[in-house]
């Protein structure tokens, strides 16, 4: 059954938007995974403030004393915000908190408040009283012995408390956390009133404090880059979707992009989440399509949890446009770069991958969230590309049970890189890893005639509850012959079958966009084992025969580790509006492996 709906309002956050693309009209599929109603919006506006300001619909945000290249709210009633800035050596932090007494700001591996390297501080009086501490249980905190987190500032006024300081990101003391691209866990916590000493500190109870995943080193920024006046965006959005009530769903809805006439840049894009559906929109994968699409395939809705329900044009190649997942913010693309819409090289139709986590089976979700991008006829210096690497999702992705710190690696040969690369190569400035629930650790390497350089990312506390994309400070040049090998770590101590690779967060993934210029014919470069030892046919028999194992002998799985050593991996070259590269090869190891640079520290 198919209904029209002719939309006559736009969605209610482009209300003050004033709309320069023509009226919207949606076609509405009811599809046989979910029998709710689901309309898709298509909508062109210029939404040069209006979508920021609508959308940002958040708690008031106080003034930094001085411009911050990144900033957060750290709590959900936006009572404790956070700005902050990095160099090569330094972060330097600026907190507002809405309270009169004192402010615990912090660092920790694992978001709790124990083991943590905190400062407290507080204004009476007109003084600012601040000490370096470190948690030493959940009690209170412990004067460090060296005093290495500095006060630059602190004042009281109407918003509350502010204090500013800076630390090096590497103190060489061993109560002090060090400071890497990882992901790192910021811990907070205020109280409303001063203490008498820093050792009679009142407790701040269960509701002034919390934890918030950041990336300190490669937030993408929050408001260096200006817009240009021109600017339009374009909504990919769901309205209204009934969430059906699977643990796990994946939702597509295609999109074709209002005829823009002339070459745009795309220049950001932001998350448009639904208020109360935070915790289920768990990411969105905007797909394009280098062929022709017949209209017939715009504006629908399906299923695409198994792929059964796609239809059959839309199977088949398709190529990541963008990616957003759970925690990821706006993302500017940097001053010289920006991704071209428009021309007839550029992608058109789109299908939107929305996947919904629902692990109480709750059948009352319903959705109207997407992504927005932003685009202007303001053309900079170079046009961006993509490229997707990692492992082929695949069953043949296989990590066994029981295991503390399971690896899998996948490979980008150097053929595909020389075949695909201008002879000027290219340069990376943007980073975005992904694994569901099992991964602890991505890193993209990098390799070059045998040598390994630094990762293009290498985070070693990666949390699928927040993921975002990672802007290179420095851009990284890939060469032609170069290659890159994405490695995940698992912890599967609590699994008691093998996990393979799928799209549901219960499946795991493995993967790493790199974000480069200027653009190119590649567009991925995956690999799978093929396992030849158990089946030398066919990989996906030997893949069925293993699920015969008996993963619980640790004699099993240290058989499966040699077997993925010695295996041979098939790797996938895909080139966009052009034939795929395959290749067989070994595994790549480099003769000489990267090391991180040494700290200053005197006894390191
Ligand atoms: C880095 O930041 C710190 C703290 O603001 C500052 O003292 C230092 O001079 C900066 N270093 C460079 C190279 O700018
Ligand atoms: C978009 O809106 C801004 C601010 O209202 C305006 O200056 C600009 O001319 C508009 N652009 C277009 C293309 O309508
Ligand atoms: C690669 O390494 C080999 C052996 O170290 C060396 O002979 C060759 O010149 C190198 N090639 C390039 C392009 O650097
Ligand atoms: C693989 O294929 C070859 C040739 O078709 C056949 O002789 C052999 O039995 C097959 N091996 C397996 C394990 O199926």
């Amino acid at each position: 059954m198919n209904v029209i709906i002719v939309c006559l309002c736009l969605c209610f956050y482009f209300t003050t938007a004033k709309v320069v693309g023509p009226s919207i009209v949606t076609t509405e599929t009811t599809v046989a995974a979910s029998n709710a109603a689901d309309v898709v919006k298509a909508t062109t506006t210029n939404a040069t403030s209006s979508v920021q300001s609508t959308i940002a619909a958040t708690p008031q945000k106080p003034t930094p004393s001085r411009s911050f290249a990144h900033e957060a709210r750290l709590d959900e009633d936006g009572a404790y915000w956070l700005f902050w800035d990095s160099n090569e050596t330094h972060v330097t932090f600026e907190t507002h908190v809405k309270t009169r007494g004192y402010v615990g700001f912090g660092l920790s591996g694992n978001g709790q408040m124990f083991p943590g390297d905190v400062i407290v501080g507080w204004v009476k009086d007109g003084v600012t009283h601040f000490k370096d501490c470190h948690t030493v249980a959940h009690v209170m905190p412990k004067e460090d012995d060296s005093q290495d987190w500095v006060l630059l500032h602190g004042e009281e006024n109407d918003f509350g408390t502010i204090l500013r300081f800076t630390r090096k990101l590497d103190t060489c003391d061993d109560d002090d956390f060090k400071i890497t691209d990882d992901t790192i866990r910021v811990i907070f916590s205020y109280h409303p009133d001063d203490p008498v000493h820093i050792t009679s500190l009142p407790w701040h109870g269960v509701a002034r404090r919390g934890s918030r995943a950041l990336l300190l080193l490669s937030a993408t920024s929050a408001s260096a880059v200006t817009m240009p006046a021109d600017l339009q965006s374009f909504g990919f959005v769901k309205t209204n979707y009934h969430v059906p009530s699977a643990g796990t769903t994946y939702h597509c809805s295609t999109f074709r992009l209002p005829n823009l006439n002339q070459k745009h840049h795309m220049i950001k894009y932001e998350p448009y989440v639904q208020k109360g559906n935070e915790k289920h929109v768990h990411h969105i994968v905007l797909y394009f399509y280098d062929r022709e699409i017949d209209r017939q395939y715009d504006n629908l809705n399906f299923d695409c949890t198994k792929g059964k329900s796609t239809p059959e044009a839309l199977r088949g190649m398709r190529s990541i446009f963008l990616v957003w997942a759970v925690g990821g913010g706006t993302y500017y693309l940097p001053e010289h770069v920006g991704i071209p819409l428009g021309t007839s090289d550029d992608p058109k139709f789109f299908v939107m991958e929305t996947h919904y986590d629902n692990p109480t089976r709750k059948t009352d979700i319903v959705d109207s969230s997407g992504i927005i991008i932003s685009y202007t006829t303001q053309i900079r210096q170079h046009d961006a590309g993509m490229i997707y690497a990692g492992s082929r999702v695949s069953p043949r992705q296989i990590v066994p049970p029981y295991e503390k710190a399971f690896v899998t690696r996948s490979y980008c040969p150097e053929e595909c890189l020389d075949q695909t690369l201008p002879d000027e190569g290219v340069k990376v400035f943007a980073v975005f890893q992904h694994a569901h629930l099992l991964g602890t650790a991505i890193k993209t390497r990098h390799f070059r005639n045998g040598t390994e350089l630094e990762p293009f990312a290498n985070d070693k506390h990666y949390d699928f509850d927040f993921q975002d994309i990672r802007a290179k400070k420095h851009e990284i040049s890939i060469q032609k012959g170069d290659s890159v090998s994405v490695e995940c770590t698992y912890d599967s101590r609590y699994k008691t079958k093998p996990t393979f690779g799928g799209i549901s967060t219960q499946e795991e993934m493995c993967v790493s966009m790199l974000l480069f210029y200027p653009r190119t014919k590649l567009n991925g470069c995956v690999s799978s084992p093929k396992f030849e030892a158990i089946n030398t046919n066919n990989s996906y028999l030997a893949v069925e025969t293993m699920k015969q194992w008996d993963w619980s002998l640790p004699s099993v799985r240290r058989h499966f580790k040699s077997i993925l050593a010695e295996t041979d991996y098939d790797m996938i070259c895909t080139r966009i509006h052009m034939n795929h590269l395959h290749y067989t090869k070994k595994r790549i190891v480099p003769t000489t492996t990267y090391r991180e640079p040494r700290g200053n520290c005197p006894t390191q």
